[in-house]
């Protein structure tokens, strides 16, 4: 071989190998193999009941292992009335009957991020019914934000630690005889994951309904361009994969709520991400519809809350708990 060629040789091969290693997710791999194993065995795949919350348009799930009786509860919601800053169970307590009902065995209340319009009822849950609190290890990252702009105080450690498991990207677990993953999926918040049991992804705020499109990336730390990628990662899952979303608003022309879909039919139809969007023009739509959204209604308290694990701020001197409005800081 003449010296040119080696060299061209060389570069290509090198340029092979560094594609295969810069294209290799193994955390995506497993979830891949693992819906893929589900799909062959219906033994494999959970059963799942959606609780569609009205007031804040957040549909929070029990996942649940059919032979073992083991469950999730994810994206739990606190009834909360701003006016008068009354939190009440109604939403909790239909879980907990839910569950009680099924003989149900909650190992697991987990939350796909740091919510910023409904507080979580995890720890009210917890109480109740037992299980271990978890997210991404992304919200670290999230209390370090949230934390100053509420300037949090000493009392509010910005680690973690109000969480019983902190999930890293391609992470395991287990439900019962069901198989579980975590797949970091950051954009809409650095703190995003999709929790995947069996062949059921439940991918937070990532992507809605084909026919309403993708979360907002507009909120401190979010970025579109991280949502794009996260959501096209997502959308390399086995196209039979259910998705199960986190939100639903009923689009212009659907007159019932849905919350369920697939890989598939996301990637024929998604109206802001189907294949063929590319990356920038994801990113043009997606920041000019944000510059046009206002804050939820209930980010301040919702985002305070969430951030201790859907614990009120320590009470005062008075026993009361305050959540705080930072005036003109965001
Ligand atoms: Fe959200």
């Amino acid at each position: 071989m003449t010296l040119r060629l080696q060299y061209i040789y060389t570069f290509y091969e090198t340029k092979f190998w560094e594609n295969i290693v810069s294209n290799f997710d193994p955390g995506l791999e497993a979830a891949a193999a693992q819906i893929s194993r589900a799909r062959e065995d219906k033994a494999l795949r959970p059963s799942i009941a959606g609780f569609f919350d009205e007031a804040t348009n957040t549909i929070s799930y029990v996942v649940h292992d059919p032979k073992s009786g083991e469950a999730a509860i994810i994206d739990s919601v606190l009834d909360y009335e701003a006016a008068s800053g009354r939190t009440s169970n109604g939403s909790a307590d239909r879980i907990i009957e839910y569950t009680k009902s099924n003989n149900l065995k909650v190992m697991w209340l987990i939350e796909t991020h740091a919510h910023a319009d409904h507080i979580s009822a995890a720890p009210y849950l917890q109480e109740k019914l037992g299980g271990k609190l978890a997210i991404g290890r992304g919200i670290i990252l999230v209390q370090d934000v949230f934390g100053k702009l509420f300037n949090a105080g000493s009392d509010f450690e910005c680690d973690g630690s109000q969480f019983d498991k902190l999930f890293d990207d391609g992470e395991t677990f287990r439900l019962g005889e069901l198989e579980g993953i975590a797949l970091h999926v950051p954009g809409h918040t650095p703190a995003d994951m999709a929790f995947i049991i069996g062949d059921a992804a439940f991918v937070g705020d990532t992507i809605f309904m084909p026919d309403f499109g993708t979360a907002r990336a507009d909120f401190p730390g979010g970025d579109a361009r991280q949502l794009f990628q996260s959501i096209r990662r997502l959308l390399s899952l086995p196209g039979e994969t259910r998705l199960f979303l986190c939100h639903d608003y009923k689009a212009p022309g659907r007159d019932e709520y849905a919350w369920e879909t697939t890989v598939k039919q996301q990637r024929e139809g998604n109206v802001h991400v189907k294949d063929g969007t590319t990356e920038d023009e994801f990113v043009a739509m997606r920041t000019a519809r944000d510059k046009g959204l206002s804050m939820p209604n209930l980010i301040m308290p919702s985002v305070q809350v969430n951030i201790r694990g859907g614990r009120l701020p320590l009470p005062e001197a008075n026993g009361v708990s305050y959540i705080k409005i930072p005036v003109n800081a965001v």
